[in-house]
């Protein structure tokens, strides 16, 4: 075991962030030292990864609980019986929706966004179809004096339809887009934002929902936009994880962000999401 967890043993990904933990069966009811160890290794590295963990649905869900309070059920399909659980199931399902085709962090659109997600792989293509997750805090930090202190000045607005509009007028119709529009309507959020916990500055930037910055022009905007695009897409940044059967990976919703990469054609692949709902409004 690591000099740092005594419960278990740490593999860091990268020098940005995640880490995968070896040698804790979440299956089963965790001990209070391991949780307060997961907890602060959770904070310290941002997104942690499981290996061979099969889980049944009440397992993945008692895991997620110690966490926080779960996420209900949405817009998207949910497990029969559970509607905690988010299936992720391609290519059938989802057909149609771009959600995780951009770089997003999870329901950035609500007045609380998620605190965080524990994604499940259930059934995973051969080749292909791994994620990667960036760093939201070097992010920040690596901007220059200048570039923090506009960043820290903006406004962003986050809206569910900025990209998804095409794609869930056709998948729901206009009225299912009506529905979901009530249900979900756009919400501010500073750029700059203090993560509650660790109290460390992030930029909370989603590319997949922010639609403009409120104080700029909207040709400012598109620059700005262009430049935090390919910002959060630095290598260095981030972490990419690839998937077996009956892996984990546990991200904190409040400082990174994600993006499945979907290079596995019309291969099937079969994930189960529970989230955590979001405790606190982001802030600077
Ligand atoms: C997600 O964006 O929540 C899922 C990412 C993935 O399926 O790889």
């Amino acid at each position: 075991m690591s000099k740092k967890y005594k419960t278990f043993t740490i593999n860091e990904m990268t020098a940005s962030l995640g880490a995968e933990i070896v040698g804790l069966d979440i299956s089963s009811k965790l001990s209070k030292l391991a949780l307060r160890e997961l907890n602060r290794a959770w904070l310290d590295y941002q997104v942690l990864f499981f290996r061979d963990q099969p889980l049944t649905p009440e397992q993945h869900i008692n895991f997620t609980k110690n966490f926080g309070e779960l996420q209900g059920p949405g817009y998207m399909p949910t497990l029969d019986g559970y509607p905690n659980i988010y299936v992720q199931e391609y290519p059938t399902l989802y057909e149609g929706l771009v959600s995780d085709v951009d770089w997003h962090i999870d329901a950035s659109f609500l007045t609380k966004p998620l605190k965080g997600a524990v994604l499940y792989s259930l059934d995973v293509p051969k080749v292909g179809g791994d994620t990667t997750w960036v760093n939201l805090y070097e992010a920040y930090e690596l901007l220059s004096k200048p570039m923090q202190k506009l960043c820290s000045s903006l406004t962003a607005v986050h809206d569910n339809f900025h990209k998804n509009l095409i794609n869930v007028l056709n998948t729901y119709g206009a009225q299912g887009y009506e529905m979901a529009r009530k249900a979900t309507p756009p919400n501010e959020h500073p750029l700059v934002c203090r993560h509650p916990e660790t109290e460390k500055k992030c930029l909370f930037y989603s590319e997949l929902m922010i639609s403009h910055f409120k104080e700029l022009t909207n040709e400012e905007n598109d620059n700005l936009k262009e430049f935090l695009n390919n910002h959060i897409k630095k290598p260095e940044l981030g972490c990419r994880f690839k998937w077996e059967n009956n892996s984990i990976a546990f991200w904190d919703n409040r400082c990174t962000a994600h993006k499945g990469i979907f290079d596995f054609g019309q291969s099937y692949r079969l994930m189960h999401r529970v989230a955590i709902q979001g405790e606190t409004r982001p802030k600077q």
